[in-house]
Protein backbone atom coordinates (compact mmCIF):
# COMPACT_ATOMS: atom_id res chain seq x y z
CA UNK A 1 0.00 0.00 0.00
CA UNK A 2 2.92 2.50 0.89
CA UNK A 3 4.45 1.52 -2.52
CA UNK A 4 1.25 2.83 -4.08
CA UNK A 5 1.01 6.14 -1.71
CA UNK A 6 4.48 7.36 -3.11
CA UNK A 7 3.76 7.36 -6.59
CA UNK A 8 0.58 8.85 -5.65
CA UNK A 9 2.13 12.18 -4.68
CA UNK A 10 4.91 11.86 -7.22
CA UNK A 11 2.27 11.65 -10.18
CA UNK A 12 0.61 14.68 -8.15
CA UNK A 13 3.28 16.68 -6.68
CA UNK A 14 5.81 16.39 -10.23
CA UNK A 15 7.69 19.50 -8.23
CA UNK A 16 9.15 17.60 -5.92
CA UNK A 17 10.89 15.74 -8.01
CA UNK A 18 13.10 18.79 -8.81
CA UNK A 19 16.92 18.80 -8.43
CA UNK A 20 16.73 21.97 -6.51
CA UNK A 21 14.28 19.63 -3.62
CA UNK A 22 16.19 18.00 -1.21
CA UNK A 23 14.93 15.44 1.09
CA UNK A 24 15.93 13.49 3.79
CA UNK A 25 13.26 10.92 3.50
CA UNK A 26 11.66 11.28 0.61
CA UNK A 27 8.88 8.02 1.94
CA UNK A 28 8.48 10.03 5.03
CA UNK A 29 7.43 13.34 3.19
CA UNK A 30 5.21 11.52 0.76
CA UNK A 31 3.56 9.45 4.05
CA UNK A 32 2.94 13.21 5.65
CA UNK A 33 1.23 14.65 2.64
CA UNK A 34 -1.04 12.40 2.41
CA UNK A 35 -2.32 12.14 5.75
CA UNK A 36 -2.18 15.45 5.20
CA UNK A 37 -4.55 14.98 2.42
CA UNK A 38 -6.87 12.72 3.73
CA UNK A 39 -7.30 14.61 6.66
CA UNK A 40 -8.12 17.82 4.41
CA UNK A 41 -7.93 21.79 4.89
CA UNK A 42 -10.15 21.78 7.44
CA UNK A 43 -7.32 19.94 10.15
CA UNK A 44 -4.89 22.26 8.62
CA UNK A 45 -2.79 25.37 9.43
CA UNK A 46 0.17 27.03 7.99
CA UNK A 47 3.36 28.87 9.68
CA UNK A 48 5.48 30.57 8.23
CA UNK A 49 8.38 33.00 8.86
CA UNK A 50 8.35 36.08 6.75
CA UNK A 51 11.73 37.43 5.85
CA UNK A 52 13.31 35.48 3.32
CA UNK A 53 11.15 33.25 3.20
CA UNK A 54 7.45 34.74 2.16
CA UNK A 55 9.70 37.11 0.75
CA UNK A 56 12.77 36.56 -1.60
CA UNK A 57 16.22 36.58 -1.13
CA UNK A 58 17.89 38.18 -3.76
CA UNK A 59 16.19 39.57 -6.89
CA UNK A 60 18.92 40.24 -10.12
CA UNK A 61 21.69 39.32 -8.28
CA UNK A 62 20.75 42.05 -5.55
CA UNK A 63 19.49 41.54 -2.39
CA UNK A 64 15.82 41.87 -1.28
CA UNK A 65 15.21 43.92 2.37
CA UNK A 66 13.96 42.75 4.87
CA UNK A 67 11.37 44.65 7.03
CA UNK A 68 14.50 45.89 9.08
CA UNK A 69 15.97 47.04 5.96
CA UNK A 70 12.97 48.35 4.18
CA UNK A 71 12.99 51.00 7.42
CA UNK A 72 16.67 52.36 5.91
CA UNK A 73 14.67 54.93 3.96
CA UNK A 74 15.84 58.95 4.66
CA UNK A 75 12.24 59.49 5.04
CA UNK A 76 12.85 57.72 8.30
CA UNK A 77 16.08 57.65 10.29
CA UNK A 78 19.23 59.92 8.95
CA UNK A 79 22.72 59.07 6.99
CA UNK A 80 24.14 58.27 10.36
CA UNK A 81 21.76 55.85 11.81
CA UNK A 82 21.37 54.06 8.48
CA UNK A 83 25.52 53.33 8.97
CA UNK A 84 25.29 52.02 12.30
CA UNK A 85 22.01 49.93 11.54
CA UNK A 86 24.12 48.47 8.13
CA UNK A 87 27.52 47.60 10.17
CA UNK A 88 25.63 45.98 12.80
CA UNK A 89 24.24 43.80 9.86
CA UNK A 90 27.79 42.82 8.29
CA UNK A 91 28.63 42.17 12.33
CA UNK A 92 25.55 40.17 13.32
CA UNK A 93 24.05 38.80 9.83
CA UNK A 94 27.20 35.98 9.07
CA UNK A 95 26.62 34.95 13.13
CA UNK A 96 22.98 34.02 12.49
CA UNK A 97 23.75 31.96 9.28
CA UNK A 98 26.89 30.32 10.55
CA UNK A 99 26.79 26.47 10.55
CA UNK A 100 29.67 26.62 12.87
CA UNK A 101 27.89 27.93 15.92
CA UNK A 102 25.02 26.36 17.83
CA UNK A 103 21.78 28.39 18.21
CA UNK A 104 22.52 28.36 22.17
CA UNK A 105 25.94 30.22 21.13
CA UNK A 106 24.67 32.87 18.85
CA UNK A 107 21.25 33.64 20.55
CA UNK A 108 22.35 36.30 23.20
CA UNK A 109 24.30 37.83 19.91
CA UNK A 110 20.82 37.97 18.42
CA UNK A 111 19.58 39.96 20.92
CA UNK A 112 22.27 41.97 21.56
CA UNK A 113 21.69 42.97 17.75
CA UNK A 114 17.96 43.52 17.58
CA UNK A 115 18.42 45.71 20.77
CA UNK A 116 20.77 47.74 19.73
CA UNK A 117 18.97 47.91 16.26
CA UNK A 118 15.76 48.89 18.07
CA UNK A 119 17.85 51.04 20.55
CA UNK A 120 18.44 52.94 17.10
CA UNK A 121 15.59 53.26 15.38
CA UNK A 122 13.67 54.48 18.46
CA UNK A 123 16.14 57.61 18.46
CA UNK A 124 15.19 58.19 14.87
CA UNK A 125 10.95 59.05 16.40
CA UNK A 126 10.17 57.31 13.30
CA UNK A 127 6.47 58.65 12.24
CA UNK A 128 3.81 55.80 11.36
CA UNK A 129 2.19 57.87 8.66
CA UNK A 130 6.00 57.75 7.34
CA UNK A 131 6.09 53.85 6.81
CA UNK A 132 3.58 52.87 3.95
CA UNK A 133 5.78 55.47 1.69
CA UNK A 134 9.04 53.77 2.89
CA UNK A 135 7.53 50.29 1.57
CA UNK A 136 6.31 51.41 -1.20
CA UNK A 137 9.89 52.72 -2.59
CA UNK A 138 11.80 49.90 -1.20
CA UNK A 139 12.83 47.08 -3.06
CA UNK A 140 10.92 44.72 -1.18
CA UNK A 141 9.18 41.35 -2.89
CA UNK A 142 7.24 38.26 -2.07
CA UNK A 143 8.46 35.08 -3.99
CA UNK A 144 7.04 34.18 -7.17
CA UNK A 145 3.67 32.55 -6.61
CA UNK A 146 3.02 34.64 -3.32
CA UNK A 147 -0.47 35.37 -4.54
CA UNK A 148 -1.63 31.89 -5.80
CA UNK A 149 -0.34 30.43 -1.79
CA UNK A 150 -2.06 33.32 -0.14
CA UNK A 151 -5.27 33.20 -1.94
CA UNK A 152 -5.55 29.83 -1.89
CA UNK A 153 -5.03 29.44 1.79
CA UNK A 154 -7.96 31.78 2.18
CA UNK A 155 -10.25 30.37 -0.16
CA UNK A 156 -9.65 27.59 1.45
CA UNK A 157 -10.29 28.43 5.17
CA UNK A 158 -6.96 27.84 6.10
CA UNK A 159 -5.20 29.73 8.92
CA UNK A 160 -2.00 31.45 7.88
CA UNK A 161 0.36 32.36 10.78
CA UNK A 162 2.71 34.69 9.69
CA UNK A 163 5.67 34.26 12.53
CA UNK A 164 8.44 37.21 12.18
CA UNK A 165 11.11 38.42 14.37
CA UNK A 166 10.72 41.45 11.67
CA UNK A 167 8.92 44.17 12.40
CA UNK A 168 5.48 44.04 12.63
CA UNK A 169 3.61 47.41 11.47
CA UNK A 170 6.06 46.95 8.17
CA UNK A 171 5.96 43.44 7.26
CA UNK A 172 1.83 44.25 7.22
CA UNK A 173 2.48 46.94 5.17
CA UNK A 174 4.12 44.88 2.60
CA UNK A 175 1.44 41.92 2.43
CA UNK A 176 -1.45 44.85 2.31
CA UNK A 177 0.44 46.39 -0.70
CA UNK A 178 0.50 43.34 -2.48
CA UNK A 179 -2.83 42.74 -1.75
CA UNK A 180 -2.65 39.43 0.24
CA UNK A 181 -3.43 40.65 3.99
CA UNK A 182 -6.68 38.38 3.96
CA UNK A 183 -8.65 37.75 6.65
CA UNK A 184 -6.93 33.94 7.54
CA UNK A 185 -4.03 35.83 7.92
CA UNK A 186 -2.39 36.05 11.99
CA UNK A 187 0.81 37.55 12.26
CA UNK A 188 3.36 37.09 15.33
CA UNK A 189 5.90 40.04 14.86
CA UNK A 190 7.87 42.94 16.22
CA UNK A 191 5.10 46.02 16.52
CA UNK A 192 5.94 49.19 17.40
CA UNK A 193 4.77 51.00 19.59
CA UNK A 194 3.75 54.55 18.75
CA UNK A 195 2.71 58.06 20.99
CA UNK A 196 0.13 60.25 20.20
CA UNK A 197 1.30 61.60 17.91
CA UNK A 198 2.20 58.71 16.12
CA UNK A 199 6.32 58.75 16.80
CA UNK A 200 8.07 55.86 17.76
CA UNK A 201 8.70 54.90 21.23
CA UNK A 202 9.78 51.58 21.73
CA UNK A 203 8.78 47.76 20.68
CA UNK A 204 5.62 46.28 22.50
CA UNK A 205 6.01 43.04 23.99
CA UNK A 206 8.91 40.59 24.18
CA UNK A 207 11.02 40.81 21.61
CA UNK A 208 11.33 38.14 18.92
CA UNK A 209 14.46 37.28 17.11
CA UNK A 210 15.36 34.54 15.23
CA UNK A 211 16.37 32.06 18.27
CA UNK A 212 13.48 32.52 20.17
CA UNK A 213 10.42 31.62 18.35
CA UNK A 214 9.53 28.85 20.67
CA UNK A 215 8.78 31.17 23.45
CA UNK A 216 6.76 33.17 21.36
CA UNK A 217 5.14 29.93 20.12
CA UNK A 218 4.44 28.86 23.65
CA UNK A 219 3.15 32.10 24.88
CA UNK A 220 1.36 33.65 22.04
CA UNK A 221 0.27 31.22 19.11
CA UNK A 222 -0.84 28.52 21.50
CA UNK A 223 -3.71 30.77 22.29
CA UNK A 224 -4.88 31.52 18.92
CA UNK A 225 -8.24 30.53 18.54
CA UNK A 226 -8.41 30.19 15.32
CA UNK A 227 -5.37 27.45 15.04
CA UNK A 228 -7.13 25.14 17.60
CA UNK A 229 -8.21 21.42 16.38
CA UNK A 230 -6.03 21.68 13.07
CA UNK A 231 -3.38 19.58 14.38
CA UNK A 232 -1.46 19.16 11.13
CA UNK A 233 1.51 21.92 10.12
CA UNK A 234 3.06 23.04 6.85
CA UNK A 235 5.53 25.24 8.73
CA UNK A 236 7.76 27.50 6.21
CA UNK A 237 11.20 28.79 6.99
CA UNK A 238 14.88 30.39 6.16
CA UNK A 239 16.13 30.06 9.28
CA UNK A 240 17.00 26.61 11.79
CA UNK A 241 15.25 29.02 13.94
CA UNK A 242 12.19 28.42 12.53
CA UNK A 243 11.68 25.27 13.05
CA UNK A 244 10.74 25.71 16.74
CA UNK A 245 7.24 27.65 15.43
CA UNK A 246 5.17 25.30 15.84
CA UNK A 247 5.77 24.03 19.22
CA UNK A 248 3.07 25.54 20.53
CA UNK A 249 0.97 23.65 18.63
CA UNK A 250 -0.70 21.16 21.38
CA UNK A 251 -1.77 17.75 20.05
CA UNK A 252 -0.47 17.89 16.52
CA UNK A 253 -0.76 15.13 14.16
CA UNK A 254 1.79 15.73 11.44
CA UNK A 255 4.14 18.37 10.73
CA UNK A 256 5.86 18.83 7.67
CA UNK A 257 8.42 21.69 7.71
CA UNK A 258 10.12 23.34 4.23
CA UNK A 259 13.53 25.37 4.57
CA UNK A 260 14.23 28.27 1.82
CA UNK A 261 18.22 27.38 1.55
CA UNK A 262 19.25 30.91 0.42
CA UNK A 263 22.62 31.57 1.79
CA UNK A 264 25.65 29.65 2.63
CA UNK A 265 24.67 26.62 0.11
CA UNK A 266 27.69 24.52 0.27
CA UNK A 267 28.06 25.08 4.39
CA UNK A 268 24.66 24.79 4.94
CA UNK A 269 23.21 22.26 3.13
CA UNK A 270 24.18 19.16 5.13
CA UNK A 271 22.39 20.67 8.41
CA UNK A 272 19.33 21.96 6.86
CA UNK A 273 18.45 18.55 5.06
CA UNK A 274 19.08 16.85 8.90
CA UNK A 275 16.92 19.40 10.01
CA UNK A 276 14.28 20.54 7.55
CA UNK A 277 12.14 17.93 5.57
CA UNK A 278 12.02 19.61 2.17
CA UNK A 279 14.73 21.93 1.35
CA UNK A 280 13.95 24.03 -0.85
CA UNK A 281 17.99 25.45 -2.40
CA UNK A 282 18.31 28.74 -4.26
CA UNK A 283 14.47 28.66 -5.10
CA UNK A 284 13.38 32.33 -5.20
CA UNK A 285 9.52 30.92 -5.87
CA UNK A 286 6.46 29.06 -3.91
CA UNK A 287 6.23 26.12 -6.18
CA UNK A 288 6.80 23.63 -4.61
CA UNK A 289 4.76 24.77 -0.81
CA UNK A 290 2.06 26.31 -3.65
CA UNK A 291 2.13 22.18 -5.49
CA UNK A 292 2.03 20.51 -2.04
CA UNK A 293 -1.09 23.17 -0.68
CA UNK A 294 -2.91 21.99 -3.95
CA UNK A 295 -2.22 18.24 -3.06
CA UNK A 296 -3.82 18.47 0.18
CA UNK A 297 -6.75 21.21 0.28
P1 LIG B 1 12.17 36.83 10.06
O1 LIG B 1 11.95 36.11 11.36
O2 LIG B 1 10.89 37.39 9.49
O3 LIG B 1 12.93 36.05 9.06
O4 LIG B 1 13.05 38.15 10.39
C1 LIG B 1 14.33 38.08 10.89
C2 LIG B 1 15.38 38.44 9.88
O5 LIG B 1 15.65 39.84 9.91
C3 LIG B 1 16.68 37.75 10.22
O6 LIG B 1 17.02 36.82 9.24
C4 LIG B 1 17.69 38.86 10.29
C5 LIG B 1 17.02 40.04 9.70
N1 LIG B 1 17.44 41.33 10.27
C6 LIG B 1 17.85 42.33 9.37
O7 LIG B 1 17.89 42.11 8.16
N2 LIG B 1 18.23 43.54 9.88
C7 LIG B 1 18.21 43.82 11.21
O8 LIG B 1 18.56 44.94 11.61
C8 LIG B 1 17.77 42.79 12.11
C9 LIG B 1 17.76 43.06 13.59
C10 LIG B 1 17.39 41.57 11.59
MG1 LIG C 1 13.58 34.57 7.78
Amino acid sequence: VLAIWHQLTKAEIPELAKCSVLMRDRSRVEDTIYAMQRAGAGRLQVISDFDMTLTRFAHNGKRVPTTHNILDHRLLIDEDCSKKIRELLNTYYPIEIDAGRSAEDKLPLMVEWWTQVHELLIQQRIRKELLAQAVKESSTMLREGYKVFFDRLTEQQVPLLIFSAGVGDVLEEVIRQNNVFHPNVHIISNYMDFDQAGVLRAFQGQLIHTFNKREGALSHASGLRVLQGRPNVLLLGDSLGDLTMADGVSEHQNILTIGFLNDQMDERKELYVKSFDVVLVKDETMEVPNAILKYIT
